[in-house]
C-alpha cells in the first residue's frame, strides 16, 4: 500500500522513515523544495549511522531509502491507501490541503492528520467525505517513539478508526484512542510535570535545579521539568500549553507561567539557543540542586498529585480508558509509572486530602479535585 506524507519537516520525514521501514512505498511531499531537499539528505544520513552502529544491513537501508520517493506535487497520491499531513499547525492551511488531496486520492484511502492541537473535527469539516479523516499523533522523533495517539473525529467512521488502528500497530507502534479534546491524552495530562513546576519555582519553594534532582532522582522520571522544558524549547513547550489553556476556556488548571514566556520573549529559547533556565554555553556554570531529602518528597508529591489527578479526570471525562491512559503517559513521554497505578500505590485517600489541602491553602481553581477521586476515596475504591 502506497502512503502519502504532506510535509517533509521533523514529523513528516520522521513518518516517512517509520512507514518506509515497515515496508511500505512512500511519497514525501513538501511545497518547499529545499524542505524536501533536506528531508533527503536527513533520511539519507539517519539510515547511514544505523548501518554504522550495526543496527542494519546496507541492503535493508538501500531498501528503506529505496521506498521513499520525493515528490513535487500530491497528484502523486491518485493511487494511495493513507495519506498523513504534518504541515504547518495552522487550521485554514491544513483544511485546505486536505480539500485539494481529497479529489486526488481514491475514495477508500484514509486521511489523517498529525496534528497536535487542532480539532479534528474542524480539520475534517474540510472534506466532502469525512468519515474517513482521523487524527494519527505521531510524537517527536517519530522512528524512536513508540506511542501513536489515534483520535476519531465526531465524523469518522468506525471502518476508518479500525483500518487505521491495525496501519499503524503493523508499523511497530503502539496505539491509544484518544478523544477530540484539546492535547488528546499526553498533552494534556502531562501540563502539570511543567505548569507545577514553575509553580514551585514561581512560589520560591525551591529553584530549577533542586525541583529537577527531586523529579529525577527521587520522582524518578527520566528528566526534570526544566531540563526537560530546556530541551522541547520553551517557543514550543510554553505555545502548547497556551494553545491549551485557550482551547479549554481559559480553566485556571492549565495556565501558562509568565517565567517562561519571558525567556521565550527574551529568547532564551533552551538548549538550541545556549541558554533556557540552565546556561548551556562553554564553560557556564550552572547552581547546584539542594539535596534536601524532605523538600523533594515534598516537591516531587506536589507535582505528582497534580499529574494524578489531571489523568483521573481524562477518565472522569471519558476521554479514554484507564488502559490507554498509563499507556500514553509511559510509552508517550516515558513516566516511570503509570498515574493511576501509582494513584493506588500512594492511595486515594491520601492523593484527595493533598489536593484539598492545596486547594484550602490557595484557594484557586486550579488544585480543584476531580469528582472520580473524590468518589473513589468515598468508596474505598483504586483504579486497578
Ligand atoms: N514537532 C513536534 O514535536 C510535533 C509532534 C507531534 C505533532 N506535531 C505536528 O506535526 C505537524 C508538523 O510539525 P513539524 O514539527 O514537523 O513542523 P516543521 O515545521 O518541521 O515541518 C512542516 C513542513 O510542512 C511544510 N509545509 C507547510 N505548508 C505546507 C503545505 N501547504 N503543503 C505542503 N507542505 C507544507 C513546510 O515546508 C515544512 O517542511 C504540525 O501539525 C505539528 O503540530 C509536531
Amino acid at each position: 500500500m502506497k502512503t502519502g506524507i504532506i510535509g517533509s519537516g521533523s514529523m513528516g520525514s520522521g513518518i516517512a522513515q517509520v512507514a518506509a521501514t515497515a515496508g511500505h512505498e512512500v511519497l514525501l511531499y513538501d511545497n518547499n523544495p529545499d524542505a524536501l531537499k533536506r528531508a533527503q539528505a536527513q533520511l539519507e544520513k539517519i539510515l547511514a549511522r544505523l548501518v554504522e552502529k550495526g543496527k542494519m544491513k546496507p541492503k535493508e537501508s538501500d531498501e528503506i531509502f529505496g521506498r521513499v520517493t520525493f515528490v513535487d506535487s500530491m497528484y502523486a497520491y491518485k493511487d494511495a491507501g493513507l495519506v498523513i499531513e504534518a504541515i504547518v499547525e495552522n487550521l485554514d492551511v491544513k483544511k485546505g490541503v486536505f480539500e485539494q488531496v481529497e479529489d486526488i486520492v481514491p475514495h477508500d484511502c484514509i486521511l489523517a492528520t498529525n496534528t497536535s492541537s487542532l480539532s479534528i473535527a474542524s480539520i475534517a469539516s474540510a472534506c466532502k467525505d469525512p468519515s474517513r479523516m482521523i487524527g494519527i499523533h505521531f510524537f517527536n522523533p517519530a522512528p524512536l517513539m513508540k506511542l501513536v495517539e489515534v483520535i476519531p473525529a465526531v465524523q469518522t467512521s468506525p471502518e476508518t478508526r479500525k483500518r487505521s488502528n491495525e496501519l499503524i500497530q503493523s508499523w511497530g507502534k503502539t496505539t491509544v484512542t484518544a478523544k477530540d479534546t484539546p492535547g488528546f491524552i499526553v498533552n494534556r495530562v502531562a501540563r502539570p510535570f511543567y505548569g507545577e513546576a514553575l509553580r514551585i519555582l514561581e512560589e520560591g519553594l525551591a529553584d530549577a535545579a533542586t525541583i529537577d534532582w527531586a523529579m529525577a532522582e527521587i520522582g524518578g522520571f527520566r528528566m526534570g521539568p526544566f531540563t526537560l522544558m530546556d530541551y522541547i524549547g520553551h517557543d514550543v513547550n510554553y505555545t502548547v500549553t497556551e494553545t491549551v489553556f485557550q482551547a479549554f476556556y481559559y480553566d485556571p488548571r492549565y495556565k501558562p507561567s509568565f517565567t517562561q514566556k519571558r525567556l521565550m520573549e527574551a529568547g532564551y529559547l533552551g538548549r538550541k539557543t545556549g541558554r533556557g533556565f540552565y546556561d548551556y554555553r562553554e564553560g557556564a556554570q550552572n547552581p547546584a540542586p539542594a539535596k534536601d531529602k524532605k523538600l523533594g518528597e515534598q516537591i516531587v508529591w506536589r507535582i505528582l498529585v497534580m499529574l494524578i489527578n489531571e489523568a483521573a479526570d481524562a477518565l472522569y471525562l471519558n476521554i479514554a480508558s484507564r488502559e490507554d491512559i498509563e499507556l500514553a503517559m509511559t510509552k508517550g513521554v516515558n513516566y516511570p509509572k503509570g498515574l493511576l497505578q501509582w494513584a493506588d500505590e500512594k492511595g486515594i485517600n491520601h492523593c484527595v486530602a493533598t489536593l484539598d489541602r492545596l486547594y484550602g491553602e490557595y484557594l484557586e481553581d486550579r488544585y480543584r479535585c476531580s469528582p472520580l477521586l473524590r468518589k473513589m476515596a468515598r468508596e474505598g475504591k483504586r483504579f486497578f
